[in-house]
């Protein structure tokens, strides 16, 4: 992991995000104070419209605050030019979206590879991480394939693996079980649950209490501002909820 020795992957400091919609002014972010340490596994949520995409695409490095800070592994991030805040980017996050956004005509193998294109890693060493990162979401005997021959939830853990495969210093992902029924959803947090313990940092967003309590800690907008930052005290175990699923189903036919 690339955190820095001491202090928080994450703090963030008084940081606002204003949108200007012709005389209005709308406070997505009002003023954010928060840390998130190496190694944790973050659930944001809160109704539609409280600011969490946008919290998440200014922890991204996809946009820049209106004023306030933000430090990624002790980086200074918030003041960064566009240009930096792309290599920042691509060096140390790894980001995962409700639809996916995998190439629809390239394999697997390539959709995964692809972020090293990027870090000048030569064609044979790219498709060995990408190959090692697709078994790591245990999808290495479909490496082949093309999106449209994958399930959604095996989609999305096409999508998973390219966010790792460049061993980045976290994983954020936004609403990453909003279009996979309950099931593949609960995969999916198996599957992040397994990751975390192997040490990834991990910050999703969503709106559903059913997903978001199998992350250890759930911090909670409305109206652009925390208003609640909670240690999850009884943290629910996907894998042992799909084996009850699975016997559960089995019981019933
Ligand atoms: N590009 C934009 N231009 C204007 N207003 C925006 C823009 N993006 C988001 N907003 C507004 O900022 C607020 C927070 O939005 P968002 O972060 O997308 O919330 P959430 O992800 O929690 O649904 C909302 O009121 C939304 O309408
Ligand atoms: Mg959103």
């Amino acid at each position: 992991m690339t955190g820095a020795a001491t202090g928080p992957m994450i703090r963030t400091i008084d940081l606002t995000k204003n949108y200007q919609v012709g005389p209005e002014t709308v406070h997505a972010l009002a003023g954010l104070s928060v840390d998130i340490e190496e190694g944790e596994f973050v659930a944001v949520m809160g109704p539609s419209g409280s600011g969490k995409s946008t919290f998440m695409n200014l922890l991204g490095c996809l946009d820049t605050p209106t004023s306030g800070h933000y430090e990624l592994a002790g980086e200074r991030v918030s003041e960064q030019t566009t240009d930096q805040l792309a290599k920042t980017r691509n060096r140390k996050i790894g980001f995962v979206f409700q639809q996916f956004n995998l190439l629809p005509r390239v394999s697997a193998l390539d959709n995964v590879a692809l972020p090293l294109m990027y870090g000048r890693v030569p064609r044979v060493e790219r498709h060995r991480l990408a190959r090692e990162a697709l078994k790591a979401v245990g999808l290495g005997d479909r490496m082949g394939y093309h999106p449209q021959q994958l399930s959604g939830g095996q989609q999305q853990r096409v999508a998973i693996a390219r966010a790792l495969v460049s061993q980045p210093a976290m994983v954020l992902a936004d609403e990453p079980t909003g279009a996979l029924d309950t099931r593949t959803g609960i995969e999916i947090m198996a599957l992040f649950q397994t990751l975390n313990k192997q040490g990834i940092t991990l910050v999703i967003i969503t709106h559903e209490a059913e997903v978001a309590k199998y992350a250890e800690r759930h911090i909670l907008f409305r109206d652009g501002q925390l208003i609640s930052d909670e240690r999850v005290a009884d943290q629910g175990d996907a894998a042992a909820d799909l084996a009850a699923l699975h016997t559960r189903q089995e019981a019933a036919q």
